[in-house]
């Protein structure tokens, strides 16, 4: 997928594998793993979710790690940040109920999600290489389509997140500029 997007975006993977069991007794204090996590997401311009599914759900890894940017209450590392999920399995329906879950927790939690296209990828040992290589033609111009609408459709929450863009403004100061 970086190989396919665009060349204005740059990636870097967040790590979460070494991220303990969030809990709120870490909230007075948090361990530098979940300090790194937050100022990683705060970094980024988008967060791109890839991910498996499990047991008709996201991944407990996955699920602790956001957990843990949401927190502690009122700094939600996540409010406002354009957020793309997309994943692969071996299974038909290519992890749509993972990502079905994804949206309710990212909806929750304020992050603005890529709507369409959705992207259900069934895992193939054909359709991908050894080292993750699209080999597959069809597959690989979707994959760079849903690359370029993750792209778009980044910059324009950043552009709405903008000072001084409308949705910046108080309440009644917007209705008044429409
Ligand atoms: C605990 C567990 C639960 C799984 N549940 C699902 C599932 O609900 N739907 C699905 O399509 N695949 C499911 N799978 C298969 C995974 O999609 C497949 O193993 C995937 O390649 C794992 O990716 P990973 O190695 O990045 O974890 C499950 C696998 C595991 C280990």
């Amino acid at each position: 997928m970086i190989h396919l997007a665009p060349e204005e975006l740059e990636f870097t993977e967040i790590t979460i594998k070494d991220l303990p069991l969030y809990s709120y007794d870490y909230d007075a204090d948090f361990p530098p793993e979940g300090r790194a996590l937050k100022e990683a997401i705060e970094a980024a311009d988008g967060i791109l979710f890839v991910s498996p599914e499990y047991n008709r759900s996201i991944p407990g890894a996955l699920k602790n790690a956001i957990d843990w940017g949401s927190r502690p209450w009122g700094t939600n590392s996540f409010a406002r940040k354009p957020t793309g999920i997309i994943g692969a399995s071996p299974g038909s329906i290519g992890t749509a109920v993972m990502q079905s879950s994804m949206r309710s927790v990212l909806s929750f939690l304020d992050a603005p999600q890529l709507n369409a296209p959705e992207a259900y990828i069934t895992y193939k040992a054909e359709v991908f290489g050894d080292d993750g290589e699209v080999k597959d033609g069809s597959t690989a111009k979707f994959l760079g389509h849903y690359m370029d609408e993750y792209a778009a459709f980044v910059a324009r929450v950043l552009a709405a997140n903008a000072p001084g863009h409308i949705g910046d403004l108080e309440p009644d100061a917007a209705k008044l500029s429409r």
